[in-house]
C-alpha cells in the first residue's frame, strides 16, 4: 500500500471521500485552531465547531448558562451576544474550565467539517506543532488540511504543513509519496525557516516566525483590525503538549 502525505492548502481541494480512512490534520494557525488548543489547555471539556452563528447560539442555548460558553468570530471581531472572540489568549481557565465551549469561526470549523470522512481528525497550530507530529509518526496516509481565509490560501497554514511534511520526510520513518501541495508546502517551510531550524536552534525563535506570519492573508487582516497580538501568540512553537481530536461521528473536538 502507498503511504501517503499531502497537503490541501484549502479544504475545497480535500474532497471528504479521498480522506476516508486517513488521519487529517486541520491546520488554522491565525486562529481558530490556535483558540482550540488555549481553550482546551485552559480546562474546556469540548469544543462543538458549528458552521453558523445561528446554529452556535441555538446549540449553546441546551445548556445550562454557567456550563456554556459562545466563541468566535465573523470578520475578525467578537460576534454580538458572544462570550469570547477568537483570540487565544481570551480562553483562560477562569473563563472556560469545565465549561463547553460552542465555537463558530469563517474558515477554521468549515475545514472540521470537510474533514468528518477521516478516520482521525486532530487539530494542528503551532503552539502543538511537535506534539502533532508525534501524532502523526507511523500514520500511512495523512491528510493536512489548511483552512486558508475566505478561499484564498493562506501562508500562516501552509508553513506549518510544510513544517509537518519537512520533519515526516527527516524524521518520520516512511518515505511518504507527497502530492504536489506538499512539495510546494515544504518548500514554502524549508526556504524561510532551513537555516535556524538545521542550526538546532529548536524551538524555533518565535520573532523568526511571527516575521513570517505577519506577511501572511490571515496575519494582515488581523493587524487591521489591530490584533496583531494573536499573531504573537499563535508563534509560540511547541508551548503546549496537548492534541486536539475531533470525533468524525459527533464532530466534537476534545483532548483524548
Ligand atoms: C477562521 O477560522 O476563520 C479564522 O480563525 C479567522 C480569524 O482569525 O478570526
Amino acid at each position: 500500500m502507498d503511504q501517503r502525505l499531502n497537503v490541501y492548502a484549502l479544504p475545497s481541494l480535500a474532497a471528504p471521500e479521498e480522506l476516508a480512512g486517513g488521519t487529517a490534520v486541520v491546520i488554522d494557525v491565525l486562529r481558530a485552531c490556535t483558540t482550540i488548543v488555549h481553550a482546551l489547555e485552559a480546562g474546556a471539556i469540548e469544543v462543538i465547531p458549528c458552521l453558523e452563528v445561528d446554529e452556535a447560539r441555538a446549540i449553546a442555548a441546551q445548556y445550562p448558562v454557567q456550563d456554556v460558553v459562545l466563541g468566535g468570530e465573523r470578520q475578525g471581531l467578537p460576534v454580538a451576544g458572544f462570550h469570547l472572540g477568537n483570540s487565544p489568549s481570551e480562553y483562560t481557565p477562569d473563563r472556560v474550565e469545565g465549561r463547553t465551549l460552542v465555537f463558530t469561526t469563517t474558515n477554521g470549523t468549515r475545514a472540521m467539517f470537510q474533514c468528518r470522512r477521516a478516520k482521525r481528525v486532530l487539530i494542528g497550530a503551532f503552539v502543538n506543532a511537535a506534539a502533532v507530529f508525534g501524532q502523526l509518526v507511523g500514520q500511512d496516509e495523512i491528510h493536512l488540511i489548511c483552512a486558508g481565509t475566505e478561499n484564498q490560501v493562506s501562508r500562516d497554514d501552509v508553513l506549518l504543513a510544510g513544517f509537518l511534511v519537512d520533519r515526516l520526510q527527516r524524521q518520520g520513518g516512511i518515505m511518504y509519496q507527497l502530492n504536489a501541495q506538499a512539495l510546494t508546502a515544504r518548500e514554502n517551510w524549508t526556504s524561510s525557516f532551513a537555516v535556524p531550524y538545521a542550526v538546532g536552534a529548536e524551538p524555533l525563535p518565535p520573532d523568526l516566525l511571527v516575521r513570517e506570519l505577519r506577511k501572511s492573508i490571515g496575519g494582515r487582516n488581523l493587524t487591521a483590525i489591530g490584533l496583531e497580538e494573536d499573531i504573537d501568540t499563535a508563534a509560540q512553537i511547541d508551548r503546549f503538549q496537548v492534541v486536539p481530536e475531533m470525533d468524525p461521528q459527533t464532530l466534537r473536538i476534545r483532548v483524548p
